[in-house]
């Protein structure tokens, strides 16, 4: 979603804002801007689109100051035109904004009877207009900035400048992540820690509800009751946040390759390569005396949780209920006592999940997190967290960070079987051993990628894909049909295979490829009587399956994919990569912007 940056240099920061601003393209956006103060004067420049619009804008006209903030939009309210596009002005102040202003209509109406015009479309444009109104009546920049922020109903992060003001800005934080940047003479705010990674690795976090008032000296912090605030400064891993493609044409492209390290990693923290057993950091809740689970997340991580149902409910007999964030946020679900509340998510931002997790707290759940950023606003809200270990994932298309989340909850599902005694030593070690040779296994999935290319060749011309997966395999169809949609644009849906015949199957003719997820499992038989319906009906096959199974069945089949032969516990880690490949190809064949899909945001940061 919207990006934030901003900076007080000591040289004219234009050119630096805009570098920032392309480390900010990631979370999606589809038009930008900056705003400098020109010999105290507040400048800026817009433009719709990509940041080489802005940049020709530029270009064309320059922009001095060494004071400035920059912007990618992410079009909620009003078009992404170049009216729209932040920053917004009005008399001596210039807003950047993330977020949403719920009530924007009537503080509109309210501004509008006191007669001031509003340019855009946009409910961030109040804002600029409420704290011009402060300055214009006396107040000081920060006096002005408090009264408005208590004003605000919804949720954001803002950068803010003031005209006159060169030793100036500030940041406010509620609901979305603000980060503020020491430099050695400068200072930074931004969305995050890999805007501001070639600046400084020096980062402080604001809380929720804070407001800090940068200077070139330092960083003040208020929280929302104007009491003044310190917040710890991290030296994060700045090197690590300045992901590159290397070789790669895309960033999804290098984020699927890495899955054998990453994976790796991560299981390297919750297991013992050496003993075969799982060892997780002390939690403050016992899985023996857990009386349910209860799962939400959006998306890619939604489909995670899924898994780790099968999981839990197969390994430790623990209830689980999963659910997507934004439908169990409102629904007032009843929470039992000793429940566990799980929220996964890779950017530890995502409204949605964040709202669950809060009122999984508030009716007394324990809480744990599977979060890639580990500075994030879900990390902080857990009780516990366990960190997936994926690094920077960059393409909207979540790859890496699924893996890692599901080598976590698989750690998880075996340390809560042998806590409450229904998994034995034994079986833990097998189990284990199962998850250290992954890595291994996705190494030489990612090795046959040409084949998975021609496959992807041969279906982009379809207008609909299914996905079909039984079992432990179900979400990783759910998660193939999510991965082609958001990428390629090709409309996709993944279903349980036993729910074919209630209604899907009616889809099926000689156009439609199906893609069948079926290891030789205990359900292989099942699933490919399903295969046969849908062959029966002319669809066209693309079954996903190891060596036995692609001998048993792999000659009716349009296309087969052999993927080696594992434990069946571990399945779903080593098919998620073709269907990752599958979509990565077609998408590049149908030509679209693999990393930045239209319409999406990497972190989704409003409802
Ligand atoms: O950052 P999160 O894991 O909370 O994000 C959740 C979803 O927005 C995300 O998985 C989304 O579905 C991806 N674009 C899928 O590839």
């Amino acid at each position: 979603m919207c990006g934030i940056v901003g900076i007080l240099g000591n040289e004219p920061v234009a050119p630096q804002l805009l570098d920032a601003l392309r480390r900010l393209e990631y979370r999606g956006y589809d038009s930008a801007g900056i705003a400098t103060l020109e010999e105290g004067e507040l400048a800026r420049r817009r433009a719709p689109g990509k940041l080489v619009n802005l940049e020709k804008e530029l270009n064309g006209t320059g922009l001095a100051g060494t004071t400035g903030i920059g912007h990618t939009r992410w079009a909620t309210h009003g078009a992404p035109t170049k009216t729209n596009a932040h920053p917004h002005q009005s008399e001596g102040v210039a807003v950047v904004h993330n977020g949403i202003i719920e009530h924007f209509r009537e503080l509109r109406t309210e501004l509008t009877d006191e007669g001031v015009t509003f340019s855009t479309e946009t409910d961030t444009e109040v804002i600029a207009h409420l704290i011009s109104r402060e300055l214009v009546a006396g107040s000081a920049p920060r006096d002005a900035v408090s009264v408005v922020l208590k004003r605000l109903e919804g949720a954001f992060a803002l950068g803010i400048i003031f005209s006159g003001k060169q030793d100036l800005m500030i940041g406010a934080r509620r609901g979305s992540p603000l980060a503020v940047g020491y430099g050695e003479t400068e200072m930074y705010l931004g969305s995050d820690a890999i805007a501001l990674a070639p600046f400084t690795n020096r980062v402080a976090f604001l809380e929720e509800g804070d407001y800090v008032i940068l200077t070139r000296g330092g960083a003040d912090y208020f929280d929302e009751n104007d009491k003044p605030a310190t917040r710890d400064i991290h030296v994060t891993q700045a090197t690590a946040y300045l992901a590159d493609k290397g070789n790669h044409r895309h960033f999804m492209a290098k984020e699927i390759a890495e899955q054998p390290e990453v994976i790796g990693h991560t299981l390297s923290e919750y297991v013992d390569m050496a003993t075969h057993r799982v060892r997780l950091p002390e939690m403050p809740f016992d899985f023996a005396k857990l009386t349910r689970l209860t799962i939400t997340a959006c998306g890619t991580a939604s489909y995670a949780g899924l898994t780790g149902k099968y999981w839990f409910e197969k390994f430790a007999r623990l209830p689980v209920e999963v659910d997507i964030a934004s439908e169990f946020r409102y629904r007032e679900a009843p929470l039992p006592e000793n429940g566990l509340a799980i929220v996964i998510s890779q950017s530890g931002e995502t409204a949605d999940t964040l709202a669950a997790l809060k009122y999984c707290k508030e009716q007394g759940q324990h809480t744990l997190g599977i979060v890639n950023v580990r500075e994030s606003s879900i990390a902080r809200e857990c009780d516990a967290i366990l960190p997936t270990f994926a690094g920077p994932e960059i393409g909207v298309a979540s790859t890496k960070a699924f893996t890692c989340q599901l080598a976590v909850l698989a750690c998880m599902a075996i340390a809560a079987g042998r806590a409450r005694g229904t998994l034995s030593e034994e079986q833990e070690r097998e189990l284990v051993g199962a998850l250290i040779k992954v890595p291994r296994h996705v190494s030489e999935v990612l090795r046959h990628e040409d084949q998975l290319e021609d496959i992807a060749k041969s279906i982009c011309s379809a207008r609909d894909v299914l996905y079909l997966g039984r079992g432990v395999n179900f979400p990783i169809a759910l998660e193939g049909a999510l991965k082609l949609k958001e990428i390629s644009y090709i409309h996709a849906e993944g279903y349980a295979a036993g729910e074919l015949k209630h209604g899907p199957i009616a889809l099926i003719d000689e156009n439609v490829p199906v893609v069948v997820i079926s290891p030789n499992d205990e359900l292989y038989d099942k699933t490919v009587s399903n295969m046969q319906e849908v062959a029966a009906r002319g669809g066209k096959i693309v079954l996903f399956t190891d060596e036995t199974g692609a001998d048993a069945n792999g000659d009716s089949t349009f296309q087969t994919f052999r993927i080696p032969a594992a434990h069946c516990f571990v399945n779903p880690l080593i098919y998620a990569i073709p269907v990752q490949l599958l979509a990565y190809h077609a998408a590049v064949f149908m030509g679209t912007d693999v990393d930045q899909p239209r319409n999406l945001a990497k972190s989704v940061t409003v409802e």
